[in-house]
Parts: structure tokens; C-alpha cells; sequence
């Protein structure tokens, strides 16, 4: 089979890359950045993927120079780009503005990788150096305003460079400038989701051998996908799955799952109700991270009472996951990646079984399209297949907890964030908890700050990335839908327990009977609701809306909701005892991420 190699050097992005090409009919491998040139020449071309890293740093990653002498098509992008550049040549300084988001490209030359594109067109940006200088050989083939080089080509040897991603789908031609490299590879195009489904059941066969295996179903996309999937490929007998009720569960999600999997004739799935031993776990626990750790622990702890409650012997079994890849390059799985957050389903204890080769993920290299894709081959309905993604620790990292011990947040940025919403007639102020975000490959714990003014979705997107574009103590920007005047809000000590598990329950559960009945349900990709540990002059809790639209989670963009679906969900959650004000969280991924931790 004729395919193209990616070369991870870590970026976000790096997977996405092989998707994209995988989606465009080609089939695309992930390799080290460090693999030997030798082992290349069996490809058709290769990609150089971003990084965290910069190229002016001693240690950064490089490639083996011997590529360049393969003859093969190579198309460095972001840091693949100025690595690619520095190899032949050329130079690289650190760029004077970072440039985070959409950008204009402006086309100068005629390349065969820029084939069908218009004069200008809307690209995805996402970096702090910049190529100053190209190498000998190379033409300039687009810009935009702050960076020169945008692309650049070397047509008689087929190598080219794009500084932003194509990948991302806010580069709204990137797909074609991809299948234009392809074409540039004399690729054909006959990869497809049958050859790909018998591929992957194929491997699980040949790694499962004669072992059985073992699923933690929690319901969800992935789950039930990589359920039916190894059912499919070994047969039920020797397939079984376990349904752990954490009690971090959204409302009525258990009861749902069991139903559809007995309705559908799958008998080998148990349930067990562990709620109790998971919130005594999480007693005072505040920290993201922690509280991952501890609930990826308890999975295994749960699953281990529950094999010896069955009388199983684990010798017999190896444990499959549902993970997916954003799972895996968050959790800084791949060599050079930096650590976004620790996915609960890549803990230590995972790790060590992974090492072990007591693990088996046939969903790891896909993302959530090709996930959905694949559920729907293989037969899974279109209400479960369509669920919004709900993550593994569930509610625990949408409740967010605190020691109560408020952090001193600068003058000066308070000035500087009121200065800039002032500009367009809003108020402003820093909250005083904070969250996760994800900046330029690199992961954030900030803080959000809260705007209040008129509600034109335009102006407040607008104001939200200018600020958390000006501002780097501030990774997100929620609006204040339904606020008191004071604008006073005190953190307070606030942990996981059963009576915030149900306040957040309760209003994610209207959330989205609002969105089926209003219809936009489909139209919102994700709409995680949280609780946050800051209370009003009234002494309630606050709630934050976050509908996203997004395609595989690693980028994704605030969506406003219809008024009357956003009318209704503040009036039926405000009657809700204990939640007080609610914010919308108006910031794009990045600089935040989906989720809050
Ligand atoms: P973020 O917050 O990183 O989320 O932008 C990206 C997607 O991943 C989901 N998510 C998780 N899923 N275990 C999971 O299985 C986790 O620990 C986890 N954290 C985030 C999130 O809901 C979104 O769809």
C-alpha cells in the first residue's frame, strides 16, 4: 500500500496530519521524529509535523539528514517548516509578535502546492519564530502581514514548507493544499473505512492471540465503539465488558447504558456500582491533575474487585481501552509532545500495563470523526453514535474544587483587562479561580476573566481574543449571562461530594433537554456545564455554559446558543437551590481547552 509518513515531532497537531491524509484516501503512519532515513524510502512522501519545541533551542528535535537525499516529496509544516529551512540554509529568528489564530495569506507565486487557491485565503497560525531567511533554491510562494514566508518552495527538488497548518480546519483550503502534496507524491487514493475496519480487527486478533479481553464501558462514543469493535473482531465469549458506576455519571447515564447494550443482545456486559469508593477517594482532593490520577486508579481498583467478585482469574485477560488519539498527545504520550493534562486512561498504573503489553487500544490512532464513522459501519445507532463526548472522569473535572485560599491576582492586569473591555463599552474583572488552557503546544493554568455588557456574540469574541491575545495571566473569557450588580464573587472551599454532584447534574441535565428540544443539539459539538467554587453576594454557587462546535477536539470554537434555548436554560437552571450566577464561556481552543480542568 502506498503511504505517507508524518514525522511527530510533538505538535498538537501531528496526528491530525495522518487523519487528514488517512480522510483524503491515502493511508498515513506516525513515525518518530528520530527514525533512521533508510527506513523511509518505502514511503511517498513525508511530512514534518510542529512542535513545542523551537529550532533556536540546543535541544530541540531533529531529523536524520539523509531524507533530503531520498528523492521523496517533503512538506514541513510550523516547525517542520523552520527546521526544514534551517537544515538547507536558511535561518530562523524569534518572531517579534506571536501569531495565535486565523490569518490572511496572500499568494505570490505559482506552486503546485497552492493548486486551485484563491489570491488570499483564510489560514490557521499558530507560532512564536519565524523563517527570516529561506535557503538557496527556494521561492516564497504566500504571505500575510507578519510573516514573510508563510510558504515557501523548492520545486526541482519537491520540498516546501507552510509556516501555519493545514490540518486545522480553520484553514479553510487546507485539505486541498494536502491533497495537492499528495497529488505531488503520486499517491493513489484507496484507503478507505472497509479497509480500515478489516485492518484494525486484523491487529486485534493477532495481538489478543488466545487471551481474552477486558472493556470499561462507560456509555460513551468510545466505549461502546471499541465494545462492539472487539466483540466484532474475537466473539463475544471472548469479550466482556464492565460498566463502573462512579457516581461522577450524568443523570440517568448508567440505567441508559445497560438498557441499549441488553436491548442490542450484548449479554457479556456487567455493571457495578461504585460511587461510594470513588467520592471517598476524592475527599479534599482540589487539584486537576490529582483528581485524574486518583479516578484512572479507581477504575483499576474497581475493576480488580470486580474480577475477584466474578471469580476471573486477570492472568487470563488484557485490558482493552477506548482511547482515542487527543487522549494520548494531551497526555504528552507521544516522545516530544508537552503535557496538556494527564487523561484519566494514562495514568502511571496504565502505563506500567501498557509496558507490559497488557493493554490493547484499537481506537488510539483516530480521532472522534473516524470514531463515529466507524460506529456507524459497524452498525451502532445514530442517537448513541451523535452523543455529545462525555470525558472518562465524568462530572469530576466539571466540578471544580478549591482550599478557599484566593490568589493575589496583579493590579496591573486588572487595569490592563478593564482598559481593554472599556475600549468597547464592557466591564471587566479577573475570577478568582482558575483553569486549564493549551497556548502554542504548551498547556496553561490561568486565570478566566469575566465580562459583562451588551450581548453581541460578534463584539465578545472579539473582545475575548484580543484579551487573552494581550493578557498572559488570562486563558479564558466567560460572559456574564445572568449576574447581580455587585460583580463580587469569593472562592470558597469547595471539594467533590454528592450535593454539588447533584447540582451540576441536575443543570447539565436541562442543558440538554434544552438543546434536543430547541434542536441544536446536533449543531453543538460538546456542551461540557460547570460548577465552579465561587459564590455571589447570595452566597451561591456560579455555573458555566461551554457549548463548543469543533471537529476532532483539538481545536474547537464558542458557539452562541439560540436566545430562547439560552433564555430557557437560565431560567430552569436559576431555580436550581444553590447555583447563582451563570457565565457563558465565550473563548475558542485555543488558548483554552474544551473542558475547564
Ligand atoms: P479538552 O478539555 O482537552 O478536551 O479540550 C478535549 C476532549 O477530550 C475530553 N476530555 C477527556 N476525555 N478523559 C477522557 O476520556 C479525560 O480525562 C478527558 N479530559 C477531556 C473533553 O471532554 C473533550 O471532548
Amino acid at each position: 500500500m502506498e503511504k505517507i509518513a508524518v514525522l511527530d515531532f510533538g505538535g498538537q497537531y501531528a496526528h491530525l496530519i495522518a487523519n487528514r491524509i488517512r480522510r483524503l484516501g491515502v493511508y498515513s503512519e506516525i513515525v518518530s521524529s528520530d527514525i533512521a532515513a533508510s527506513r523511509l524510502a518505502t514511503y511517498k512522501g513525508i511530512i514534518l509535523s510542529g512542535s513545542p519545541f523551537s529550532v533556536l533551542d540546543k535541544q530541540s528535535p531533529e531529523f536524520d539528514s539523509g531524507l533530503l537525499d531520498l528523492k521523496l516529496p517533503v512538506l514541513g509544516l510550523c516547525y517542520g517548516h523552520q527546521l526544514l529551512a534551517t537544515k538547507l540554509g536558511g535561518a530562523v529568528c524569534k518572531g517579534e509578535k506571536r501569531e495565535y489564530g486565523r490569518a490572511m495569506i496572500s499568494l505570490s507565486a505559482k506552486s503546485p502546492l497552492l493548486d486551485g487557491l484563491q489570491g488570499t485565503e483564510q489560514v490557521w497560525m499558530s507560532h512564536g519564530d519565524a523563517v527570516e531567511k529561506i535557503p538557496e533554491g527556494f521561492v516564497t510562494i504566500a504571505s500575510t502581514q507578519d510573516c514573510t514566508h508563510a510558504a515557501v518552495a523548492d520545486h526541482s527538488r519537491n520540498f516546501y514548507g507552510l509556516q501555519f497548518h493545514p490540518e486545522v480546519t480553520d484553514s479553510i483550503n487546507g485539505m486541498k493544499i494536502l491533497s495537492n502534496f499528495i497529488d505531488i507524491c503520486g499517491c493513489k487514493r484507496d484507503w478507505n473505512s472497509n479497509t480500515f475496519f478489516e485492518e484494525i480487527a486484523g491487529t486485534i486478533r493477532s495481538i489478543c492471540g488466545d487471551r481474552k479481553v477486558f472493556l470499561l464501558v462507560s456509555g460513551g462514543v468510545d466505549s461502546s465503539v471499541a465494545f462492539t469493535l472487539l466483540n466484532k473482531a474475537l466473539g463475544s465469549s471472548k469479550v466482556l465488558g464492565l460498566h463502573i458506576d462512579n457516581g461522577l455519571m450524568r443523570q440517568g447515564e448508567s440505567s441508559a447504558v445497560i438498557e441499549y447494550m441488553r436491548e442490542n443482545g450484548f449479554d457479556n456486559l456487567k455493571v457495578i456500582d461504585a460511587s461510594g469508593d470513588f467520592l471517598k477517594a476524592l475527599e479534599g482532593v482540589t487539584d486537576p491533575e490529582k483528581k485524574r490520577t486518583i479516578i484512572g486508579n479507581m477504575f483499576l481498583t474497581a475493576k480488580e474487585k470486580a474480577f475477584e467478585e466474578f471469580g476471573l482469574n486477570a492472568d487470563e485477560w488484557i485490558l482493552a481501552q477506548g482511547t482515542i488519539y487527543p487522549d494520548t498527545i494531551e497526555s504528552a504520550g507521544t516522545k516530544h509532545a508537552d503535557l496538556i493534562k494527564t487523561h484519566h486512561n494514562r495514568v502511571d498504573l496504565i502505563l506500567e500495563l501498557i509496558r507490559l503489553g497488557r493493554v490493547i487500544e484499537p481506537l488510539s490512532q483516530l480521532y472522534k470523526d473516524e470514531v463515529r464513522e466507524l460506529g456507524e459501519k459497524l452498525g451502532l445507532p445514530g442517537k448513541l453514535v451523535w452523543r455529545h463526548p462525555f470525558p472518562g472522569p465524568g462530572l469530576g473535572v466539571r466540578v471544580l474544587c478549591s482550599d478557599g485560599k484566593e490568589e493575589l491576582i496583579p493590579a496591573e492586569v486588572s487595569s490592563c483587562l478593564q482598559k481593554l473591555a472599556e475600549s468597547k463599552n464592557y466591564s471587566a474583572s479577573v475570577l478568582p479561580v482558575r483553569c486549564v488552557g493549551v497556548q502554542g503546544d504548551e498547556r496553561s493554568y490561568a486565570h478566566p476573566a469575566l465580562i459583562t455588557g451588551k450581548c453581541d456574540w460578534k463584539i465578545l469574541e472579539d473582545i475575548s481574543t484580543n484579551i487573552t491575545n494581550s493578557i498572559r495571566s488570562v486563558n479564558r473569557v466567560v460572559y456574564g449571562i445572568k449576574t447581580g450588580k455587585s460583580l463580587q464573587y469569593r472562592l470558597i472551599s469547595a471539594f467533590i461530594t454528592r450535593e454539588r454532584l447533584e447540582k451540576l447534574r441536575a443543570a447539565d441535565y436541562i442543558v440538554t433537554e434544552q438543546l434536543y428540544k430547541s434542536g441544536e443539539y446536533g449543531l453543538v459539538w460538546q456542551m461540557p456545564v460547570v460548577l465552579l467554587p465561587l459564590v455571589n453576594e447570595a452566597g451561591d454557587e456560579c455555573i458555566v455554559l461551554r457549548p463548543i462546535v469543533s471537529q476532532e477536539a483539538m481545536t474547537a470554537r464558542f458557539t452562541p446558543l439560540r436566545k430562547d434555548t439560552l433564555d430557557a436554560i437560565v431560567e430552569r437552571a436559576s431555580s436550581i437551590k444553590g447555583i447563582g450566577d451563570i457565565f457563558y464561556d465565550i473563548t475558542h481552543k485555543p488558548p483554552a481547552t474544551i473542558e475547564w480542568e
